[in-house]
């Protein structure tokens, strides 16, 4: 259940092989000097569509945020394409990695063009403030996530949906190999929410390497090529998702008891929630 992926070493230990673009090493993270990850260690498979699954509260978007770079570990390391991330320029690392944090702050007053153009700054000179490129990174993504009627509209006054595709697109313009996406899906209607899991699966197949923390466990496992399951603030199984999601699993790590059936489209894993005895 546990296989080791290529790049993952022991906590503190040394990188064993270059395959994984991004490694936490032995990350031990903190608030207010409580610690809520302990001491954890895990590769992101290069090219692959990382899922990370687990209970409320138990540290994904913790993680998430050190992986990129927007919370220092306490202890231990994060690297960045081997090198330690602490040690790159800010608009370094937002050329290799965007984030799409769970619960972005809109800026007051910006309109949807102006938010998702702010995702073009990594690649913006101080002799090169804007250039095609940007303009069409800009409307890529925004078509890609279906947002560009919406230009001239505050951001303030979308919808939550319609928002979180908004920022979707600024990370998207941000043209970055690395994609890190806190619950991308939670606010969409089920249609929206599948054209936001299949735009990530063309990106994924297009090459580059995702990491999305995801509550659906079901929506997981079919996209999913890597899963990693959480608890308390470690990683319990990571793997292929039929070897990760079994009844077993899903009872250690959420409590809930229920079946594992094929999924009847995909063949993956489906969770279907035991009825609760009743009398
Ligand atoms: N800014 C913060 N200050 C203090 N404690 C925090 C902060 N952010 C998160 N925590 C705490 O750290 C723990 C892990 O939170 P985190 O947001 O990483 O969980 P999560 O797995 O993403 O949960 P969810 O599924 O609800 O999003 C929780 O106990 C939470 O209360
Ligand atoms: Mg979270």
């Amino acid at each position: 259940m546990s296989t080791p992926v290529p790049g993952t070493v022991a906590a503190g230990g040394p990188v064993a092989g270059d395959a994984a673009p991004l490694v936490a090493e032995g990350v031990t993270l903190a608030y207010d000097g409580a610690d809520v990850v302990h001491d954890l260690t895990l590769a992101v498979p290069r090219a692959s569509f990382t899922v990370v699954i687990g209970p409320n509260g138990c540290g994904k978007s913790t993680l998430l945020r050190a992986l990129a770079r927007t919370l220092r570990p306490r202890s231990g390391r994060v690297l960045l394409e081997g090198r330690p991330i602490d040690g790159l320029r800010p608009k370094e690392v937002a050329r290799r990695l965007a984030l799409l944090p769970q619960s972005p702050v809109t800026p007051e007053a910006i309109t949807v063009a102006d938010l998702v153009a702010r995702g073009r700054y990594p690649h913006q000179r101080l002799l090169r403030p804007w250039s095609a490129s940007d303009a069409v990174a800009v409307a890529e993504a925004m078509a890609a996530t279906e947002v560009a009627d919406l230009a001239a509209r505050p951001v303030a006054d979308l919808s939550g949906g319609q928002r979180q595709r908004v920022w979707l697109a600024m990370a998207l313009a941000q043209g970055t190999d690395l994609l890190l996406l806190d619950e991308p899906t939670t606010y969409l209607d089920i249609a929206h929410g599948v054209e936001v899991m299949d735009l990530l699966a063309r990106l994924h197949d297009e090459g580059r390497t995702l990491v999305a923390v995801l509550h659906d466990l079901n929506q997981a496992a079919r996209y999913a090529t890597h899963l990693v399951a959480m608890r308390d603030g470690r990683v319990v199984a990571q793997g292929a998702p039929e070897d990760v999601v079994t009844e077993t699993l899903v009872h250690e790590v959420f409590g809930l008891a229920c079946r594992v059936v094929p999924d009847p489209e995909t063949g993956t894993p489906l969770v279907v929630p035991r009825r609760r005895a009743r009398g």
